[in-house]
């Protein structure tokens, strides 16, 4: 068992002790020197590390707002992720699967089992007719066939578009007919909080009209999922003959590894688009560093690999590091509060990345609780998704890991591809609710309206400058137009703009305040206002609706909707219709905590809803001047209902 010293303490500082600092891949400010002075430089060194079948001509070519990486490279990150590991670490584990039935048995595999597997299932999906180019969909909960289908398509060319598992029918409906992808790879259902989920339902509506052809499906809990004959294969039948050997694919490094959605200002969600060569060596380096991933690291990121955060760093990332990781079928509460800790101790997890709402809720079920754990094999803790509050930053710190772990607190974007601002852990410094510095390479800055670099402890505009990282989006798929406007339109073709507020401190460190669009974050999970209100939209009732995002203790924010409804129908009548829309036409996590009917909503002259105003009347904050307002009374009567239903 490693030696239990704390992290050092100077002012409201955080610093890795002397004794963290001697094994960290990196531990000081070096790398920081060398990266800024020629940031191309820097990241062609980090591509020479990992596996090419031929080196790249040119590292950046910049034609804005469209980019490249390592121009002519080839490619592909399997030979990295698997191919390079079974020469050093054959039988070592990469990947352990929990299942969340506590009764049930756990699945290990090694590299070399890992790569068997992919490999026959590379081969399965060849016979289905899927080429180099095509897309595939992925409709999986966490389950290890999750991580074998992103691999395979990567092994043979084929482009992935993950679904996260609990988005709805209409959310997956959407994403396969964008994509236009021939084969669907799904399961027949999965565990959550000890119920079956049916995941094969869900799967059968959403493929109505659209380009799919075959549908694998994973067998997780035998519920007798009904096969449509000719298009529905078992994935068990599917790669029973199939060979453990498949060639991969020679990709150019600016060919698509993977099209992810994610929502943005409309309500629309946009496919960001994400490359072979940049990709690899991003995830590859920031995984390392960040995690300071050495081999005997045991690697536990929650996130689902519907997000970004399951791609990069619940797969691709550990395995680029040659680490042991782990996922999770389960909620991290079930069926204890205490599950996490359990699994935590159960595998002895050095690495353990998880979300400020996550954390927000097993300090709800007690300390007491989590204190009754030793958790002593934890090194290094993370967060992501959303700004980490005080409370749940020093809780995270003192009562998980027990003083003794650093915790990075780590900011990126579906967009960005991995981990762009935070201190490293042997180097720091770390200060609560501070993402901190960005990594080695990434120019980020913050600006005012007009352009202009803010000093210090000036909140303004987080952008990224040339020559951007190597992981970054290259476009939005199908919609060059959206990429231009949500990206590249704010501060000219030549900035990428994060549509977050940040500030820096006087050291340099950014503390990320929040979206400036209407993207909210509800659980970690990134939706939009926009998305919902178009949902809700389609009530034949309802005249016009408004989302906002709300504060909310555990899950960070909730939405509620402002309803103006054409008919007087029983309210609890209504609000179960609009909850259900949205459900069905993006997933659970998207319900309103709550629907408002209103008589009017407050506008702008020009019949613009003003949400600020709806957002403030949650906050307490003054709603400043209401006289530009088409209908300033229409303030008092939504406030009135709000205290009504309270
Ligand atoms: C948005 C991106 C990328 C992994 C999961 C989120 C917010 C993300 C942090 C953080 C404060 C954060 C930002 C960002 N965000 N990490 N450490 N501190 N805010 O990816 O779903 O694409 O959301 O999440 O607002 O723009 P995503």
């Amino acid at each position: 068992m490693r030696k239990k010293a704390k992290v050092v303490k100077k002012g409201e500082l955080y610093f890795p002790n002397q004794e963290f600092k001697k094994r960290a891949l990196i531990k000081d400010k070096a790398v920081y020197r060398k990266a800024a002075k020629n940031p191309v430089k820097f990241w062609e060194d980090l591509a020479k590390e990992v596996n090419w079948y031929k080196k790249w001509k040119k590292g950046f070519v910049h034609k804005p707002p469209y980019f490249q990486w390592f121009v002519g490279g080839k490619i592909n990150i399997t030979e990295t992720a698997l191919e390079r590991n079974l020469k050093t670490r054959r039988n070592k584990l990469a990947l352990i699967w929990e299942p969340e039935p506590v009764t049930e048995r756990a699945r290990y595999f090694t590299y070399y089992d890992l790569f068997r597997e992919v490999n026959r299932f590379a081969n399965a999906l060849k016979k289905l007719g899927v080429k180099k180019g095509d897309r595939v969909g992925v409709y999986l909960p966490m389950v290890p066939e999750a991580i074998i289908s992103m691999l395979a398509c990567a092994r043979i060319g084929a482009v992935h578009v993950v679904v996260f598992s609990a988005f709805s029918s209409k959310a997956l409906q959407i994403r396969l007919q964008d994509t236009k992808a021939k084969v669907l790879i799904t399961a027949d259902g999965y565990y959550r909080r000890g119920e079956v989920i049916h995941l094969k339902q869900n799967a059968d509506k959403g493929l109505k009209d659209t380009d799919v052809k075959k549908v694998v499906v994973v067998k997780r809990v035998d519920n007798e999922a009904k096969m449509r004959k000719g298009r529905d294969l078992w994935w068990h039948d599917l790669v029973k003959n199939e060979s453990d050997w498949c060639e991969s694919a020679v990709m150019d490094s600016e060919d698509l590894l993977f099209i992810l959605y994610t929502s943005g200002s409309t309500g629309k969600p946009k496919g960001c688009c994400h490359v072979c060569g940049g990709y690899t060596v991003q995830a590859n380096f920031t995984a390392k560093w960040i995690f300071d991933l050495k081999e005997d690291d045991i690697f536990w990121s929650t996130a689902d690999v519907g997000w970004i955060t399951g791609h990069t760093y619940g797969c691709y990332g550990p395995l680029l590091c040659g680490s042991t990781f782990i996922i999770f079928e389960g909620a991290p509460d079930w069926p204890t509060p205490d599950r996490w800790c359990d699994i935590i101790e159960k595998y002895g997890v050095t690495t353990f990345y998880t979300a400020p709402t996550a954390i927000r809720m097993f300090e709800k079920y007690g300390i007491d609780l989590i204190r009754r754990h030793k958790l002593e094999t934890l090194q290094v803790l993370g967060s992501v998704g959303e700004p980490i509050d005080e409370a749940a930053w020093k809780m995270f710190f003192k009562e998980v890991g027990k003083e003794r772990c650093l915790l990075v607190d780590t900011w990126w974007q579906t967009e960005t591809g991995g981990i762009l601002i935070t201190s490293l852990p042997g180097v720091g410094p770390f200060k609560p609710t501070f993402a901190g510095l960005p990594f080695p390479g990434v120019k980020a800055d913050i600006l005012d309206e007009k352009g202009r670099s803010l000093p210090a402890n000036k909140e303004g505009n987080l952008v990224i400058l040339p020559p951007f990282t190597p992981g970054l989006l290259r476009t939005v798929y199908k919609n060059p137009k959206k990429f231009l406007k949500t990206y590249w339109a704010d501060y000219g073709k030549k900035i990428y703009f994060t549509n977050d507020s940040a500030l820096k401190d006087k050291n340099g460190l950014i503390r990320i305040v929040g979206r400036v669009d209407d993207v909210i974050k509800v659980a970690g999970h990134r939706l939009t206002t926009g998305e919902l209100e178009s949902a809700i939209a389609l009530h034949k009732d309802i005249i016009e609706c408004a989302v906002v995002g709300r504060a909310h203790d555990i899950k960070g924010e909730v939405p509620v909707a402002f309803v103006v409804s054409k008919k007087k129908k029983p309210v609890k009548k209504l609000e179960k219709e609009v909850i259900g829309l949205v459900r069905q036409e993006i997933g659970p996590i998207a319900s309103p905590s709550k629907v408002y009917f209103v008589r009017d909503l407050p506008k702008t002259r020009s019949g613009k809803i003003m949400r600020r105003i709806l957002r403030k009347l949650f906050t307490g904050e003054g709603l400043g001047d209401l006289s530009t307002l088409a209908n300033p009374e229409s303030v008092d009567n939504v406030r009135k209902i709000i205290q009504k239903s309270k």
